[in-house]
């Protein structure tokens, strides 16, 4: 029986987990939302580790059997496959390779935190793997505060999202990494700016990718799968809004599943 351990600094990971719980939906995941610390994606490499170590030896405390880290700028420093002796799962290595099947111009656009995009992991990654590649960075600050208070398909939403994107666009582009779970949460508004420029830019899809490579670990045997579907919540810092917001996004209603825990 595998329990899966998901976690983000915030609320951005439940995309992926959203995706994860469609494609298993008999598997037991636990959620961890490091709402107390968000965001990472401003903070140095040492100090995100060191939230990592924290969260993955939590995880393991609650006995998951895997752990994915469904935060760019967390996966940016956890290189390892394994975290005493667990599998590790990060959405960098989906992400670039989903993006590298999808690009016929090798022209990639990546959005990110400050952290994600300052670490060059996604260049590095992509240029390993295709090294004709061209890769345009733009981190976005503004856009976790905009997720996590949920002004998605806002109007100030869309003109912040069109002055990070424009940039990039203009490099003539044929692929978009969303290199933040939060920035799915901004998708409408970012097709929104995609479409006004008139160019074909597809969206690499990081959590189906993810999904794949878990499903490899059932079908191997590496991981069981569950026979009873079960779900907590636990946040490191709790608010009816994270709560509501939460709910909204699985589309669940889930008022009993919320625990709050200190790391
Ligand atoms: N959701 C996180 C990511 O994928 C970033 C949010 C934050 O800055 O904490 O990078």
């Amino acid at each position: 029986m595998a329990k899966i351990g998901v976690f983000d600094s915030g609320v951005g990971g439940l995309t992926i987990l959203k995706k994860l719980m469609d494609e298993f939906p008999l598997e037991e995941f636990i959620y961890l939302g490091d709402t107390a610390r968000l965001p990472y994606g401003s903070k140095s490499p040492e100090t995100i580790r060191k939230y990592c170590e924290q969260v993955m030896s939590f995880l393991i405390q609650q006995k998951v059997d895997a752990i994915v880290i469904a935060c760019n700028s967390a996966s940016t420093q956890v290189p390892e496959k394994e975290w005493q002796g667990i599998p590790v799962f990060n959405v960098i290595d989906p992400g670039t390779e989903s993006a590298l099947k999808i690009s016929k111009t090798l022209r990639i656009g990546l959005l990110g935190t400050r952290a994600t995009v300052g670490s060059n992991v996604y260049h590095d990654r992509i240029l390993k793997l295709s090294p004709d590649a061209k890769v345009f960075s733009q981190s976005c600050p503004l856009f976790v505060p905009l997720a996590e208070e949920g002004w998605i398909d806002d109007p100030i939403t869309n003109l912040v999202v069109f002055r990070y994107i424009q940039p990039i666009i203009t490099q003539g582009i044929d692929t978009l990494i969303l290199g933040c779970t939060h920035y799915n949460l901004l998708a409408n508004s970012i097709d929104r700016a995609i479409r006004s420029s008139h160019l074909e830019i597809q969206i690499a899809d990081s959590a189906q990718a993810l999904a794949d490579a878990l499903k490899n670990e059932f079908d191997s045997g590496r991981l069981q799968y569950a026979k009873k579907a079960s779900l907590r919540i636990l946040m490191t810092d709790e608010s009816k809004h994270t709560n509501e917001w939460t709910q909204k996004i699985l589309g669940l209603n889930l008022s009993e599943n919320f625990e709050t825990v200190v790391l």
